[in-house]
């Protein structure tokens, strides 16, 4: 290979940045669709139209003038089911999962999220992320399955392994252990910011992912955003995509991984002295394919001078681009066109079993964390309450449809269900009433009121609850507590759901409920969340809550200093075992919290 063929072989540029004829052309190795990116920009693109595409981008790189053609690979952010997808099935987001206590469900879940990645010509997906946070303020707390480092090892190796399968195979995609290392330890839980941890303690807590990952044998992993300060030494590493002793000597020297090494969207631009184009540090850390999205061809420029200066060894580029052509020999790549050679067909995206799989995950993700009775529902004429209880782009959260999980609506999710449709299929129309505020409603004319609290879908940094801001959630949506308040205590049994991507201060908003329950993101499978809330047609409970808290749930505003909180992680009540909560303290909100340690 010459040096213009190896360095394109470490370039990721995404697909609204570079056609199939410039990855000819430039050798590129790897393209991506970045949230949000669909083939000819058309969210309602269909499976055929992701198909297609593939092809093109696939016999691009098969018609360079190379002696042995290298084909290029497409990675996408598949975190909850082949959630860029139009009319895909979303699973619950892994805050939910990480409540079901079920390795074996994310294995299932793998696979069937690989057989809808597949059915769309593409063969890697950049999942499962293997953060362990620490503070719910991180905008990404939902993409995390739990604060406990042997519940994310035993998940990372299950869903690896559904992800992978049999290499090679019709039905693999490779997967992606994210973000290394240290993602979910930032402090203040600041998105990119920084982890400020012992060494022992980062291999400890936040590696804990990667030893099960690895075990599955994982193709790739991803660098993080975030940066590294050993409190132990004082020592401010910096950047992690510029960490050559985390990123080679740990990762590949004590750990032995075997795969590639991506960089984040534009992350080696974070590297002090770098440009989104331009970082022979990164290179030389050991980052041996750089999602380099739009500013591709600069990149390429950039690095081959920095191979003829020296600046960057030959020797890192041939040991990079080896890495990146072992993968995909692996992968059965080289074989044949993924979306020409045989592969799942588009049913997969939602089948009846998919979707019956994904409504089995929804029930296991609910925690009922307080219930003085009211549970499970009469099957009489219930009232819905609540801006999210039809709102199947905050019942799904971010990474659906587009980056952010907004500008979409729920019509833009067919064969899905949010919670009112989802009751309305179980009690009839005729049934169930709705009211976005709950104003002017006579509640006296229902058996059951069921109300939705809900944050508003995000992404990343658009996420944090940025310090000192309270960690109440009537502090940010007070429309929830004004709902809630209009229909609440007027002798009809009122049931709260809260969606949201984190735990949250929500003190207020249980003592207006008689029974409340921790969703999460559940993704668009609502019958799910119908099945235990609704008594079956007997009477009793249809379904019982099995869902246990994977974090610690506050008692208050803010982080407690001494460690208290309202629910320890591991918590949550069963129908069988209900317990009568009494009232919560309702302090003034919070303006602004004290300092954190972490
Ligand atoms: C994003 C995320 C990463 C994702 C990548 C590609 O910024 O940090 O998780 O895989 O870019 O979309």
């Amino acid at each position: 290979m010459t040096l213009e063929q190896k360095v394109g072989q470490i370039t990721q540029a995404d697909i609204r940045s570079v056609t199939p004829d410039d990855v000819r052309k430039y050798y590129l190795g790897s393209i991506l669709n970045g949230g949000g990116a669909w083939p000819g920009m058309n969210m309602h693109g269909s499976v055929d139209d992701w198909l297609k595409l593939s092809d093109e981008y696939y016999r691009a790189s098969m018609s360079t003038d190379m002696a042995v053609k290298v084909p290029v690979i497409w990675g996408t952010d598949a975190v909850h089911g082949h959630n860029n997808v139009y009319g895909a099935t979303l699973f619950p987001h892994n805050i939910g999962l990480g409540a079901a206590h079920d390795p074996a469900l994310m294995a299932r879940i793998g696979h069937a999220t690989a057989e809808q990645i597949r059915a769309t010509g593409i063969t890697w997906a950049f999942a499962p992320t293997l953060a362990v946070v620490q503070n719910p303020r991180w905008g990404r707390t939902y993409e995390s399955y739990s604060s406990d480092p042997a519940e994310v090892r035993a998940y990372a190796e299950a869903m690896v392994a559904g992800l992978q399968g049999q290499l090679g195979s019709a039905t693999s995609v490779l997967a992606t252990a994210k973000h290394w290392l240290g993602d979910g330890g930032t402090f203040h839980g600041q998105n990119e910011g920084v982890t400020q941890t012992t060494e022992a303690n980062l291999y400890r807590t936040h590696a804990a992912g990667y030893y099960g990952a690895l075990a599955a044998n994982v193709q790739t992993v991803m660098v993080s955003y975030s940066s590294f300060t050993d409190t132990a030494t004082g020592r401010a590493w910096g950047k992690m995509h510029g960490n050559a002793y985390l990123n080679t000597d740990v990762l590949r020297g004590r750990l032995g991984f075997e795969g590639l090494v991506v960089s984040d969207w534009n992350g080696i631009g974070q590297v002090p002295g770098c440009t989104n184009w331009h970082c022979p540090q990164a290179i030389n850390a050991g980052i041996d394919l750089a999602m380099v999205p739009d500013d591709w061809k600069k990149f390429i420029a950039w690095t081959i001078e920095d191979v003829q200066a020296r600046r960057i060894p030959m020797s890192r580029i041939d040991e990079a681009a080896a890495r990146i052509i072992a993968v995909k020999l692996r992968s059965g790549l080289f074989d044949r066109s993924p979306a020409a050679g045989p592969h799942p067909g588009a049913e997969v995206m939602s089948s009846p079993s998919v979707r019956e799989l994904a409504r089995e995950a929804v029930r296991k993700s609910l925690v009922l964390l307080k219930n003085d009775g009211a549970l499970p529902l009469k099957r009489g004429r219930i009232l819905v309450v609540g801006k999210g209880a039809d709102s199947l782009p905050m019942q799904s959260g971010g990474w659906s449809l587009t980056w952010q999980g907004d500008n979409t609506k729920t019509s833009d999710f067919p064969n899905a269900d949010s919670l009112l449709a989802a009751l309305r299929k179980s009690l009839g129309s005729t049934n169930v009433d709705y009211s976005a505020d709950g104003t002017g409603v006579d509640v006296s004319r229902y058996s059951g009121i069921v109300m939705v609290a809900a944050e508003k879908p995000y992404a990343e940094t658009a996420g944090d609850i940025v310090f000192p801001a309270s960690l109440r959630h009537s502090s940010r949506y007070p429309e929830d507590l004004a709902a809630l308040d209009r229909v609440s205590g007027k002798g009809v049994p009122v049931v709260t759901l809260l969606f949201s991507g984190r735990p949250v201060a929500a003190n207020d908003l249980m003592n207006r409920s008689d029974a409340f329950v921790a969703a999460f993101l559940p993704g668009t499978e609502g019958l799910g969340l119908a099945d235990v809330l609704l008594a079956a047609p007997d009477g009793r409970a249809a379904y019982d809550f099995t869902g246990r808290l994977s974090f610690d749930w506050p008692a208050g505003d803010c982080l407690p200093q001494q460690g208290g909180y309202r629910f320890p992680r591991g918590y949550g009540l069963s129908l069988t075992r209900p317990a009568r909560l009494g009232p919560l303290p309702e302090s003034p909100p919070t303006m602004a919290c004290p300092p954190e340690s972490r």
